[in-house]
């Protein structure tokens, strides 16, 4: 895909399509039309008064090769969204009928809706055959945006998006990667690339010894049983120039694989298990776009790898280890181990001075059942930042709905021996996030996202195939950018 943004149409070429954004309200259909072969146009527009509106997807007129993109169809969606979609559904239609330029009337979008229509098109020509034995090229359309007196700042627009959109991919690749390809020293060694191509980054690595030496038991219990050893990873951003005395530290959750440990997981829900590292996944694509956009705010991102193994050194039920905050806890269930990896990636945050803390964990089973893969349950201590959680979120179409931290809900973390244990109330969602709470610095703003619906869908979601949604890398972008011109 090719993005040329232009003031005025440039001249006609053979195999060129024009495509109409019907943007409901904001753009008139008399501002995009200009150029366009009228008459057809108006027997397309007649066409859609007569029939009902949602009906109409895509239509094609023959002969002139023009493609109308009606915006509105999906149940649920915002009206950005809806924007995606169209963009989407389009860039699909002119790949498959390899159409070379397609042009789109934009001067009367507003930024908003030029974004999300970026995203769109950047989502449809998204694919994943790694695994294939032949790859099959996108045919490359270029899209011809034309902006009228808005040239300048949707050139700054697309430029951003690109960043973004690299860092949705980079997620995107690493979740769909299977365990055998992409397992802890794997993932160390992609981050180390991203740092080194990123020269706003600094990289801190910890092997298992040095995890174990510093007292990060939470995560060396996960790891230990696995041939392949745990990591930590800290990527550091601090801009010279910031306007937010805020330091945020992303924490994520990257289990390369979920076996389930000795409480073995069933086998229908394991290969899925490829994606249990999507919040290491997120923290480190969201960091590098960060980073990449020198955004004036100091952001972290801490990384905990770990493969949930079974092996004779593997944690057993029943084990209580020392977490690095002094809290002692009893593993009661093996499968419950995003929580003990983490408990570490918050005292690291912790460590490094974090006055924000978001953590992101495909974490429980339960979230799936509760909310499903169109929206993700969080929890915070902190009203703002959970405000601002839902804001961000709703300007990236990620849906957030938040959740209580029910303090009825404690006392069921209680073990007998140890002073916790890694299993609580049947509030499955809820008794995981109690059991992160234990473990946050004092005075931090916190926010744990349990992304374990959103982070990956196991049939065609909107704009996204079976796999990977890149969910949480956005939202993260957009809160570090709020964040940075809050104050
Ligand atoms: N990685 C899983 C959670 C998960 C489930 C992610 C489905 C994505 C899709 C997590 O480690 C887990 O197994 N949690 C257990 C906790 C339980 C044993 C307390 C769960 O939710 O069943
Ligand atoms: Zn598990
Ligand atoms: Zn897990």
């Amino acid at each position: 895909m090719k993005l040329s943004i232009v003031a005025n149409e440039s001249a006609k070429k053979d195999n060129k399509a024009y495509a109409l954004f019907f943007v409901k309200e904001s753009v008139q259909f008399s501002n995009i039309l200009s150029d366009v072969a009228t008459t057809q146009v108006e027997s397309v527009l007649k066409g859609m008064k007569e029939g009902p509106f949602e009906d109409l997807e895509l239509l094609e007129i023959d002969g002139d090769n023009t493609i109308f993109v009606d915006a509105a169809k999906e149940r649920g969606l915002s009206n950005l969204d809806h924007l995606r979609m169209a963009a989407y559904r389009l860039a699909n239609r002119a790949m498959k009928k390899q159409l070379g330029c397609v042009n789109l009337f934009l001067a009367d979008a507003v930024d908003e809706q030029f974004k999300a229509i970026l995203h769109g098109l950047y989502y449809a020509n998204y694919k994943f055959d790694a695994y294939k034995s032949k790859q099959k090229e996108n045919f490359d359309v270029t899209f011809e945006i034309v902006a009228g007196e808005r040239l300048k700042s949707f050139k700054k627009i697309a430029e951003d998006v690109a960043v973004e959109q690299k860092a949705v991919t980079l997620a995107k690749n690493l979740i769909n990667t299977c365990a055998a390809d992409l397992y802890p020293a794997e993932f160390v060694e992609r981050a180390k690339t991203i740092a080194k191509y990123t020269p706003e980054l600094s990289i801190k690595v910890r092997d298992m010894k040095q995890l174990q030496k510093e007292g990060f038991m939470g995560h060396v219990t996960v790891g230990k049983g696995s041939s392949r050893e745990p990591y930590m990873i800290t990527l550091d951003y601090k801009p010279a120039k910031r306007t937010s005395k805020d330091h945020l530290v992303i924490v994520g959750k990257g289990l390369t694989f979920d076996t389930g440990g000795l409480c073995l997981k069933p086998p229908k829900s394991m290969p899925e298990m490829i994606s249990d590292m999507s919040g290491a996944a997120t923290a480190l694509a969201a960091i590098q776009a960060i980073a990449t956009l020198k955004l004036p705010i100091h952001v972290s991102a801490v990384c905990c790898l770990a493969e949930n193994a079974i092996g004779n050194k593997s944690v057993l039920p029943g084990d209580i280890f020392k977490a690095k905050n002094g809290k002692t806890v009893m593993v009661d269930n093996t499968d419950a181990e995003g929580r003990l990896v983490l408990s570490d990636g918050l005292a690291e945050a912790g460590e490094i001075g974090a006055t924000h803390i978001v953590d992101l964990a495909t974490l429980t089973g339960a979230m799936v059942r509760a909310l499903g893969y169109a929206v993700a349950g969080f929890f915070s201590n902190d009203d703002e930042l959970a405000l601002k959680v839902i804001n961000c979120g709703e300007a990236c179409c990620e849906k957030f709905w938040s959740m209580p931290l029910e303090e009825e809900y404690a006392d069921a973390l209680k073990d007998k021996f140890a002073d916790l244990k890694n299993t609580g109330s049947d509030a499955g969602a809820i008794s995981a996030a109690l059991f992160l709470q234990e473990f946050v610095p004092e005075n931090t703003a916190w926010a744990h996202w349990d992304i374990a619906g959103t982070a990956f869908v196991d049939k065609k979601w909107k704009y996204t195939e079976y796999g990977a949604t890149g969910f949480g890398v956005q939202t993260l972008i957009q809160l570090a950018r709020e964040m940075s011109s809050a104050e």
